[in-house]
C-alpha cells in the first residue's frame, strides 16, 4: 500500500513548505487537485519534483468531455510527466477506451483512473441524475473502466475489495476519507484507518489533513509509512 498526500493547503508557498518538511521520505505520491492546478499550473508540478525527484504525482482534474476532447487533454496531461491521472467513468466507455488508445501510443503512460460515483452523491441526489442506483452503478461503473483498459479506481476503502472481487486483484483502488489512526474525521462522512484500508486490499490511501495539520507532518508520514 502506498501513500498519497492531499496537497490542499490555501497558498502554493505553503503547498511547497509543506513538502519541504517530508522531503526526506521516499516513495510519497503528492495528489494536486483543481485549485492547486488552476491556481499554480505546470511551473508547480516541475517544483515537486525539484524538491524530491522520486515524489511520484497523481493529478486529480477528473476529466469529463467528448472522447476526443478528453484524449487531446490526457496526451497533454502525460506529457506534463505527471505519474497518475483520472477521468470520470460516467463519461462512458468509449470515452475510456479513447483515452487508452491515445495513450497506448505514448513511449510512457501514466496510471489512469476512473472516479466511479462522487461521493459527495446521496442515493437520492444520484438517482436524480442518473437514474439509477447508487451502489449499482458504481460497481458497473468500476467494472466499465477496468473492460475499458484503465488501471484502476477512486473509491472508498469499504467498496474496495467488492471491486476487486468484481474486476481484477490487480484493478488498482486509490481511497480518500482515510485517517490513519482514528484521527478527527473533520467533513468526511464515512472515515477508513489503515487497519481497514489493508483489510479491503487497498493500494493507495489519500490522506490530507491527519498530515498538513498536524504539528510535524514528518513525524506523521513516518508514522503512517511504518504502519503501511
Ligand atoms: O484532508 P482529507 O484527508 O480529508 O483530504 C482528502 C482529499 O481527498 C481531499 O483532497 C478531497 O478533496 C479528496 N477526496 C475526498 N473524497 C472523494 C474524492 C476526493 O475526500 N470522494
Amino acid at each position: 500500500m502506498k501513500l498519497c498526500i492531499a496537497l490542499d493547503l490555501p497558498s502554493s508557498e505553503q503547498n511547497l513548505q509543506l513538502l519541504n518538511s517530508i522531503k526526506e521520505h521516499n516513495g510519497l505520491w503528492i495528489k494536486v487537485g483543481f485549485r492547486t492546478y488552476i491556481r499554480d499550473g505546470k511551473k508547480f508540478l516541475r517544483q515537486i519534483k525539484e524538491i524530491n525527484p522520486d515524489f511520484k504525482i497523481f493529478l486529480d482534474l477528473k476529466l469529463y468531455d467528448i472522447p476526443n476532447t478528453m484524449a487531446d487533454a490526457a496526451e497533454e496531461i502525460a506529457n506534463l510527466g505527471v505519474d497518475m491521472f483520472n477521468i470520470h467513468a460516467s463519461s462512458g466507455k468509449v470515452a475510456m477506451q479513447t483515452v487508452m488508445g491515445r495513450l497506448a501510443k505514448l513511449p510512457k503512460r501514466p496510471l489512469v483512473l476512473a472516479v466511479t460515483a462522487l461521493t459527495s452523491f446521496s442515493s437520492e441526489g444520484f438517482k436524480e441524475v442518473y437514474n439509477k442506483d447508487l451502489a449499482d452503478t458504481a460497481t458497473q461503473f468500476a467494472k466499465d473502466a477496468y473492460n475499458s483498459g484503465l488501471d484502476g479506481v477512486v473509491c472508498s476503502a469499504f467498496e474496495s475489495l467488492d471491486i476487486k472481487n468484481s474486476t481484477s486483484k490487480d484493478f488498482l483502488t486509490l481511497t480518500p476519507g482515510i485517517r490513519p489512526f482514528g484521527e478527527d474525521a473533520n467533513d468526511q462522512q464515512r472515515v477508513a484507518t489503515i487497519d481497514i484500508a489493508k483489510d479491503n486490499l487497498v493500494d493507495y490511501i489519500v490522506v490530507g489533513r491527519p498530515i498538513y495539520k498536524s504539528d510535524n507532518p514528518s513525524a506523521k508520514v513516518k508514522q503512517i509509512l511504518e504502519k503501511l
